[in-house]
């Protein structure tokens, strides 16, 4: 059984360091099987959050290698092993301890959009009908497990920091299903420039990039809100009109 270096980020708000430990590799091991055995064998204190170790709970988020991967889905003969494999945790929220953060702003942000507003039923046995072409444009949104590593990964949290202004790609992914599903009846398009910050987005697509459930986060979702807020504001006969539709 080979072995190798895996080098964890140990610490909290205070301040901390990298430490390296020796795991046993052996096949089919991902990175939390590493974190797991070192957990067990030398740092019984080491804390990470995890689930389900399927890729469906979103909770074990890190930076592997400098990049922002779940730790149960990235297996070790994807990364090198000859050189430590680096793991911190994600840097875009406040560090609890070792490779937990609290990403409770992700929830108290969600709170912030309208909810789901659908339309009176359409047939008296209380049923909607949607057509087919409909709902599979907001499936590909529902595959989301909020994971959090396209908000990790967007520089407008992540380096600007602007957690405030700015709702970030998950929750605009959110509003994408909101806004594009059939039965809502909801309008959010002025809550996506004032509120949601839509606007500080500048389309660089590393929220796709790093999705592990492969959502086109930015062609898919982004593009279609930013082009709802450009019609409803922008567009000068959209304009005119609203001279009068008082209230946008
Ligand atoms: S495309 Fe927009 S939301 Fe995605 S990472 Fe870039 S700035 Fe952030
Ligand atoms: S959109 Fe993708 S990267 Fe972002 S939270 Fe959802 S699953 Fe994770
Ligand atoms: S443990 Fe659930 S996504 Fe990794």
């Amino acid at each position: 059984m080979a072995q190798a270096t895996f080098r964890i980020w140990r610490g909290d708000q205070k301040g901390g360091q990298f430490q390296d430990y020796q795991a046993e590799v052996s096949e089919g091991m991902v990175v939390l099987d590493a974190v797991h055995q070192i957990q067990a064998t030398q740092a019984n204190d080491l804390a990470c959050r995890w689930n389900c170790k399927a890729g469906k709970c979103g909770s074990c988020s890190a930076e592997i290698n400098g990049q922002p991967r779940l730790m149960c889905m990235t297996r070790l003969d994807q990364v090198p092993l000859d050189q430590p494999v680096v793991i911190e945790p994600i840097q875009a929220f406040p560090l609890i301890k070792d490779l937990v953060t609290d990403v409770s702003w992700n929830y108290r942000v969600k709170k912030t959009i309208k909810p789901f507003k659908p339309r009176p039923p359409d047939a008296p046995d209380g049923t909607w009908r949607m057509s087919q072409e409909d709902v599979d444009r907001v499936q590909e949104f529902r595959k989301c497990i909020e994971c959090f590593l396209c908000q990790d990964v967007c520089h407008v949290l992540r380096d600007h920091h602007l957690h405030e202004e700015f709702v970030g790609p998950r929750f605009l992914v959110h509003l994408a299903t909101l806004e594009m599903h059939p039965l809502d009846t909801e309008d959010r398009v002025k809550e996506l420039r004032d509120k949601h910050g839509i606007g500080f987005c500048n389309i660089t697509k590393c929220c796709t990039k790093v999705c592990p459930e492969h959502i086109t986060i930015t062609d898919n979702a982004i593009i279609p809100l930013k082009e709802r807020v450009v019609d409803r504001f922008y567009d000068p006969l959209t304009r005119l009109l609203r001279l009068f539709r008082p209230g946008d």
